[in-house]
């Protein structure tokens, strides 16, 4: 008897999407990659129907960048509305979404408080859901060194890191999802935890970034005031494998190769 089912990956195309996607197919499933440039959109409802019909699964990893907090409360609030709508009325068995490690005392942060909508909008739903809520993704690393330079160096809050490589992530949502839905948020983390600002010095060192790292203890996340332990899991959490200096050790081969 085959056990190949069917999943949509809302953000299909994307970083953690394309991964989910990938994992799904090598597991011999059916899978439809979901993306507004591929006709299917959460935020407008196009194409959902005919995505969903006789799925199990879906997994919502569809993204926004904006810094304007109603509009990306109202991206990720309609677009959770509409997958959980359709999904019920197309008897899908479990919605995961990916969230953020710390969502609810983040909000202050107009991305995070987007964020918040998303998860109120599902757990509001009705349909039978997990919320996965991830730490930084290794493949992060760069935005985040950006966005905390000035002057040359790099300037972070004085907190707690325990970032997680993409494909840790795609494979968590896949275990997730294949599973039954936790009807609450499951947190998900790297196998490492230490200081912001030495998993940075880490970084950019690998890198060969000459960038000198700083803590600043009034610094926050992206607008939101943080504690020490703002952006890590505070109790029981699903931990990926792959290990930052393995992870490095990986991103420099390929650029190696890729130079020769
Ligand atoms: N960055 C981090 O460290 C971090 C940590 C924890 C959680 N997360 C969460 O991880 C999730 C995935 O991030 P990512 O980096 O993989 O995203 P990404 O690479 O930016 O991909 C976003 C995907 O969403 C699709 N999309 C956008 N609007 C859509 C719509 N209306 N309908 C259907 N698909 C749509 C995009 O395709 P089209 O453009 O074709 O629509 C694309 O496939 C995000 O929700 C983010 O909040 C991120």
């Amino acid at each position: 008897m085959s056990t190949s089912k069917k999943f949509v990956v809302i953000g299909g195309t994307g970083l953690i999407g394309s991964k989910a996607v990938a994992i799904l197919r090598n597991a011999g499933h059916d899978v439809v990659v979901a993306s507004s440039r591929n006709g299917i959109n959460a935020f407008t409802g196009e194409g959902l129907e005919a995505a969903l019909s006789g799925a199990d699964a879906v997994i919502d990893v569809s993204n926004m960048m904006s810094f304007d907090e109603p509009v990306l409360r109202n991206f990720f609030a309609t677009s959770s509305r509409n997958l959980t709508a359709a999904e019920k009325a197309a008897g899908v068995r479990h919605h995961v979404v990916l969230s953020i490690v710390g969502t609810s005392d983040l909000v202050s942060n107009p991305y995070i408080s987007g964020k918040q909508a998303q998860e109120e909008a599902v757990q509001a739903s009705g349909q039978d859901y997990t919320i996965v809520r991830a730490t930084q993704f290794y493949e992060f690393m760069d935005t985040l060194a950006e966005a905390y330079t000035a002057d040359g160096a790099v300037t972070v809050p004085d907190i707690e890191f325990q970032p997680i490589a993409a494909d840790d992530v795609a494979a968590a949502l896949v275990r997730v999802a294949l599973g039954n839905p936790h009807h609450g948020i499951v947190d998900l983390a790297g196998p490492d935890r230490a200081g912001f600002d030495e998993i940075m010095r880490t970084y950019l060192a690998a890198k060969g970034d000459r960038r000198s790292v700083r803590v600043d203890a009034s610094l926050g996340y992206f607008g939101a005031p943080v504690t020490a332990t703002s952006l890590v899991p505070m109790g029981a959490f699903m931990r990926g494998e792959i290990a930052f200096s393995d992870w490095l050790q990986q991103q420099t081969h390929a650029t190696q190769v890729e130079k020769a």
